[in-house]
């Protein structure tokens, strides 16, 4: 089962000028397993592009394919069902959060949308675990808990649904360098634990080197790049994309050219520490 879109256009309707937000966009992602970061420029097109995977925009022209599900949609087909499998944290989550309790909060989800009956609590229960919430904070009010709290708490609520492919846009937003680490390592653990895919839009490229198995670079709504990030980060002509160059992979390729290392592991902090800790020094 896999997402996927066959050159889809897409249009902002209102807009005076004739550009396109998405432009002839091919594009296959599987509905396990995968890590994939999307980069490009602001404005290049990347929250469309996710918007457009969960039906809150419908193409205007092309085909979207979400696990079976036909956008533009044929009269019979529920988008409530399609929102349940692909799970949408937007920049700042915890804006979302409004029931009394944090433990209402994750259960709304489950309780009013899903098709089959399940147990709402057990399901939020399930997922304030994942996301690292005690038990003493899913009492408290959704107000009264930390910033990074709060957002875990929004995630909590995302996967109680039980989405098939969690989608985040710029989660790390307005979060200092700690709480950026936590963020990323939370959605890591959540990806080792479930094997869900993880689509993670962001302008970071310390954290694409660290966390993406692959990358989809946008650049005025077109895909220029898709493929693994060592072959991203491997391209002659990377200067070409106008992204920066991850602090590892200057590190590294500094340590390879000036004084001969090799290293296994390209692209991570753990590979370089791993160096520095362990490695034979001459
Ligand atoms: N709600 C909207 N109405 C009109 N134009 C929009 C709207 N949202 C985005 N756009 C335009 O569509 C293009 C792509 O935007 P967006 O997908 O938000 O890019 P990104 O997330 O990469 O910054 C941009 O030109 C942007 O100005
Ligand atoms: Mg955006």
């Amino acid at each position: 089962m896999e997402i996927r879109f066959e050159k889809v256009n897409f249009q902002y309707s209102g807009l005076t000028d004739t550009t396109h937000a998405l432009k002839g966009v091919d594009l296959k992602i599987e509905g396990t397993g995968e890590f994939i970061a999307v980069v490009g420029h602001t404005g290049s097109g990347k929250s469309t592009l996710v918007q457009l995977m969960n039906g809150l925009l419908v193409p205007n022209s092309g085909v979207v394919n979400v696990f079976g599900f036909r956008l533009p949609a044929k009269r019979n087909q529920k988008i409530n069902e399609l929102r349940q499998e692909v799970g949408l944290v937007f920049q700042f989550p915890e804006y979302q959060l409004f029931e009394e309790t944090v433990l209402k909060d994750i259960m709304f989800g489950p309780k009013n949308f899903k098709k089959t009956k399940v147990n709402a609590e057990e399901r939020a229960l399930e997922a304030a675990k994942l996301v690292g919430l005690d038990d003493n904070i899913l009492k408290s009010s959704p107000f009264r808990i930390s910033g990074g709290q709060m957002r875990r708490a929004a995630i909590a609520g995302i996967l109680a649904m039980d989405p098939k492919v969690l989608v985040l846009d710029e989660p790390t937003r307005g979060l200092d360098p700690q709480g950026r680490r936590e963020m990323m390592d939370l959605f890591k653990e959540i990806h080792e634990k479930t094997n869900k895919t993880i689509i993670l839009i962001t302008h970071d490229m310390d954290l694409v080197s660290e966390y993406a198995k692959r990358v989809i670079v946008l650049s005025d709504g077109l895909i220029t790049f898709d493929g693994t990030k060592e072959e991203l980060f491997e391209k002659e002509d990377f200067k070409d994309y106008h992204l920066s160059e991850p602090q590892t992979i200057k590190i590294l390729k500094y340590l390879e050219e000036e004084i001969g290392l090799k290293f296994k592991e390209k692209y991570t902090y753990d590979s370089l520490l791993e160096y520095i800790v362990e490695g034979e020094h001459e």
